[in-house]
């Protein structure tokens, strides 16, 4: 999986047991902000079919490569193909010249690899989930080796020493199709879609800060959409970054967003990650939670993401701020129209 912020690679253990109490077999989970899809793919290895959604058509590309696609539908024929890849001589062009020339997010030689790679997958004019496991495998490949503190809103001043490898493909870690049915990856907004789909358990992961997954992760959205974007500053941004924001990144529009996502949502049961430094408190949400039925709240304490780690960087990849503390508090939160009878290891806080 990509290096990703806000990432639930840590948190895993907590969501998966919080959705098994609520899941029985057969269950449908949908999860409305999939990002990275390491949740999503953790839910579907555990034998549950799932909706995965993000806005953001790289998110969705990978949710479809690595969630909807089945291994014994696409694992061989995905396997061939990029072995063939493989021996592809190398094709800068723009995207070599944008960002790993202009910006430095890449080696020049595994960028001419990537813009290869990549116009491969546009000629070959794939099924779309072959296509999306393809395409989720160059994301991976190129994450491996990329220059950046684990964000693109700047790139290193010296190409970091994973850049200086080799680009290398490798099939994503497909899996088989739940014994229940297929699962689906969606790129809508989560707020509209909410009142448009019926599931178990729905798991919510929105961005609860200004921080926004479109300027963070360009390069990714720009791969995948292969559609050459204007660019702006040093940081070579997509100009749409100015003006694709979500409500979920904003202080004042977050409150109605989650709101009205909570009350569209026909779910029996909802579980919700938010950190504690987050635009919207632990009083705020359960306000919101309440009306849902048992409310149980869970707090993990989170070593933080590396990027926040290493501290802020300007445009040009130098340290301009101090490293935030190493540690914070992730919660979840458990609604259920029943009570569910949550891990008894966990320190679970039943609300009221
Ligand atoms: C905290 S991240 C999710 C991380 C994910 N759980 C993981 O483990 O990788 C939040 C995600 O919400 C997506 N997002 C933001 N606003 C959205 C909206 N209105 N509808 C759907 N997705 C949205 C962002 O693109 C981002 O990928």
């Amino acid at each position: 999986m990509i290096k990703y912020l806000g990432s639930k690679k840590a948190l895993l253990g907590p969501i998966l047991r919080a959705i098994g109490a609520a899941a029985g077999e057969g269950a449908v989970v949908a999860d409305l902000f999939s990002g990275s899809a390491r949740v999503a793919h953790a839910v579907k290895a555990a034998g549950w079919q799932v909706l995965a959604n993000d806005e953001l058509r790289f998110a969705q590309v990978l949710a479809r490569g690595v969630v909807q696609a089945d291994a014994e539908a696409w694992g061989a024929r995905a396997r061939r193909l990029l072995a063939d890849f493989a021996d592809l001589p190398p094709a800068p062009g723009w995207f070599t010249e944008t960002y790993a020339g202009q910006a430095r997010y890449l080696h020049p030689a595994n960028a001419a690899r990537i813009e290869a790679v990549r116009e491969a997958i546009r000629r070959l004019e794939a099924e779309p989930e072959l296509e999306a496991v393809l395409l989720a495998a160059l994301l991976q490949a190129a994450d491996r080796v990329d220059s950046s503190p684990g964000h693109q809103m700047a790139f290193l001043r010296a190409l970091a020493p994973r850049a200086l490898k080799p680009l290398a493909l490798r099939l994503p870690d497909l899996l088989p199709r739940p014994a229940s049915g297929p699962c689906l990856a969606l790129g809508e907004d989560a707020v509209a879609l909410a009142a448009a789909i019926e599931c178990d358990v729905a798991y919510l992961d929105p961005p609860y800060d200004q921080h926004a997954y479109l300027a963070n992760y360009h390069l990714w959205e720009t791969l995948v959409r292969w559609d050459r974007p204007e660019v702006y500053g040093r940081a070579c941004k997509r100009t749409d970054c100015r003006t694709r924001r979500s409500p979920f990144n904003r202080r004042a529009a977050i409150g109605p967003a989650f709101a009205t996502l909570v009350a569209a949502l026909r779910a029996p049961t909802l579980v919700v990650s938010f950190g504690a430094e987050g635009f919207l408190g632990r009083a705020e949400l359960e306000r919101m939670l309440a009306g849902r039925g048992y409310l149980h709240v869970l707090e993990v304490p989170h070593r933080r993401y590396a990027g926040t780690r290493l501290g802020i960087h300007n445009g040009r990849g130098e340290k301009v701020g101090r490293p935030g503390p190493a540690a914070t508090v992730e919660r979840l939160y458990v609604a259920s129209d029943r009570l569910l009878d949550l891990p008894a290891d966990q320190p679970w806080c039943r609300v009221p």
